[in-house]
C-alpha cells in the first residue's frame, strides 16, 4: 500500500519535526494535538527547520510556504477520514497511547496503518489493544528527526507482513534509513544508548570528573555530541523514563542513577525548560554541583571512582553483543543504526559498536570490562557473545574474524 496522506497525534518538538520529515518528501500531513499550545509549538518547529534551509540558501521563501501549506495543523479528527498511516507521538503513557489508539480506530479507516514513535514501550501491548494488531507498528524517528537519518521500524507479535513492508517503503519515501528491529524494551538504539547515558550520569555524580570533561572525551572519543549535551537535548524527562522502563524490564544491569530523578524533580529537563545537566546558557551548574555533593555526602552514591571513555562505550559495547545473542536485528543494522542514529564515529570512521569492538580487538574489551566490573561493579560484566568469541580466537580485526569478518 502507497502512502499518500499521512497524520501525526501529538505535536510538540517530535511531532513537529516528523511533520516536517513528512512534509520535505512532498506528502500531506495532518497534525493533531489537545492542546493549542503544543499545537503552535509543533508548527514554529516545522516552520524553524524549513527557515533554517532558506537562510542558508537551500530553499526559497516560496517553497518553504507551498511545503508547510502540506501541514494541515488539528486540536479534531477532522482530516483523518482518509490517512493512509497514523503517527502517534504523544506523552510515553501505554494507557494515554491505548487511548489514542482507541479514539483513532473510530476515525480512520480500517486499512490505516497505526505507527506509534515510542522510544522504548511495547508495540505489542499497544496493538492488543486495537481491533487490528496486524496494523500497529512501531516507527521510531531520532532526535532531531528532520537530521537523523534512522527510523527502527518495530513488528509487534501481531504486526503483518504488509504492514512493515508498507512502513519501509514509506520511511524510504522520507529519504530515512528503515531498520527492522525485533520487539523489545528500548528497541536497538535506546537500549545500547541507555546503559551509556546512565553510566556517564554514574561518573558524574561519583565525582569520577565533570559534565564538561566527559562530554569532551566522548567527543574527542568519536561520538558527535557528549551525553551530557545530548541529554540535555533529549530532555531529561525522556531519558528518565526510558530509564526506568529499560531497569524495570533487564535489572541490575540498568539501575538508573539517582542523579536523573534529582534533575526531573527540580524541574530540570534540559534545553527545553533552560536547564539540564547544565545550564542554557551558561554552562555548568552550581545547582547541579549542590544535588551532586548532597548525593555524595548523604551516602546514596560512591565517591573516587575511575573515569575514562571506555567506562562510558564498553557498556554500550557489551549491550551490543547481547543483541547479537537475541537477534534483535543483523550485525550490519546493529552498526549502521548506530551510526545513522547517534552519529557514532571511532578514529574518523563512521562505524558502530560491534566494527569497533573488533577494531580495539575484543579480547581487549573483554579484559577491560572485568577490570570495570571488579572496580564498579557487575553491571560491566563481558557477555557471553563476547567471551564466546575471545575463547574462539575471533578476536576482531587482528586476528581477520570477530563480529564481523576482515580479508
Ligand atoms: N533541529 C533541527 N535541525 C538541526 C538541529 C536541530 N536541533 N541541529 C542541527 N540541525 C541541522 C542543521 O541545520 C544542519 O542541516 P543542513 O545539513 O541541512 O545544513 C545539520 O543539522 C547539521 O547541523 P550542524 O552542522 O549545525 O551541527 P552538527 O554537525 O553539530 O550536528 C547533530 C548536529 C546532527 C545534532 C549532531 O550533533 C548529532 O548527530 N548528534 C547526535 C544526536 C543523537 O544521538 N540523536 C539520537 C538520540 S536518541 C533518540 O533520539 C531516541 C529517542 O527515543 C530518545
Amino acid at each position: 500500500m502507497y502512502i499518500f496522506k499521512a497524520a501525526v497525534v501529538g505535536a510538540g518538538t517530535m511531532g513537529g519535526e516528523i511533520a516536517q520529515v513528512i512534509t520535505y518528501a512532498g506528502l500531506p500531513v495532518v497534525l493533531k494535538d489537545i492542546d493549542q499550545a503544543m499545537l503552535d509549538r509543533g508548527m514554529a518547529k516545522a516552520r524553524a527547520i524549513y527557515q533554517r534551509r532558506v537562510d542558508k540558501g537551500k530553499m526559497s521563501a516560496g517553497d518553504m510556504q507551498a511545503k508547510l501549506d502540506l501541514i494541515t495543523p488539528t486540536l479534531t479528527y477532522d482530516g483523518f477520514e482518509d490517512v493512509d498511516i497514523v503517527i502517534e507521538a504523544v506523552p510515553e503513557q501505554m494507557s494515554i497511547k491505548r487511548a489514542v489508539f482507541k479514539e483513532l480506530e473510530e476515525v480512520c479507516p480500517a486499512e490505516t496503518i497505526f505507527a506509534s514513535n515510542t522510544s522504548a514501550l511495547s508495540i505489542s501491548e499497544m496493538g492488543a489493544a486495537t481491533r487490528k494488531p496486524h496494523k500497529v507498528i512501531g516507527m521510531h524517528f531520532f532526535n532531531p528527526a528532520s537530521v537523523m537519518k534512522l527510523v527502527e521500524v518495530i513488528p509487534g507479535l501481531d504486526t503483518s507482513q504488509e504492514t512493515v513492508d508498507d512502513v519501509v517503503m514509506f520511511a524510504e519515501t522520507l529519504r530515512k534509513i528503515p531498520v527492522v528491529v525485533q520487539e523489545c524494551p528500548g528497541f536497538l538504539v535506546n537500549r545500547l544508548l541507555m546503559p551509556y547515558l546512565n553510566e556517564a550520569t554514574k561518573a558524574l555524580e561519583e565525582g569520577a570528573a565533570t559534565a564538561t570533561e566527559i562530554d569532551q572525551a566522548i567527543v574527542a572519543w568519536g561520538m558527535p555530541m557528549g551525553p551530557f549535551t545530548l541529554m540535555d537535548m533529549l530532555g531529561l524527562d525522556v531519558c528518565a523514563h526510558v530509564g526506568a522502563y529499560l531497569y524495570s524490564e533487564y535489572g541490575e544491569r540498568m539501575s538508573p542513577a539517582p542523579l536523573f530523578a534529582k534533575l526531573v524533580e527540580a524541574g530540570r529537563l534540559g534545553e527545553k525548560s533552560g536547564a539540564g545537566f547544565y545550564d542554557h546558557p551558561g554552562g555548568e551548574s552550581e545547582t547541579v554541583a549542590a544535588m551532586i555533593r548532597e548525593l555524595q555526602e548523604s551516602g546514596q552514591v560512591p565517591t573516587g571512582t575511575p573515569f575514562s571513555a571506555e567506562r562510558l562505550m564498553f557498556p554500550l559495547i557489551n549491550e551490543a553483543a547481547l543483541c547479537v545473542q537475541e537477534n534483535i536485528a543483523s550485525l550490519t543494522d546493529i552498526d549502521m543504526s548506530m551510526v545513522a542514529g547517534t552519529g557514532m564515529t571511532y578514529g574518523g570512521e563512521r562505524i558502530g559498536p560491534l566494527a569497533i569492538a573488533d577494531k580495539i580487538g575484543l579480547d581487549v574489551v573483554v579484559a577491560t570490562l572485568e577490570t570495570l566490573a571488579e572496580q564498579l561493579g557487575p553491571r560491566f560484566r563481558p557477555s557471553r557473545p563476547l567471551k564466546l568469541r575471545v575463547r574462539a580466537g575471533h578476536l576482531g580485526v587482528k586476528t581477520g574474524k570477530g563480529f564481523h569478518e576482515y580479508a
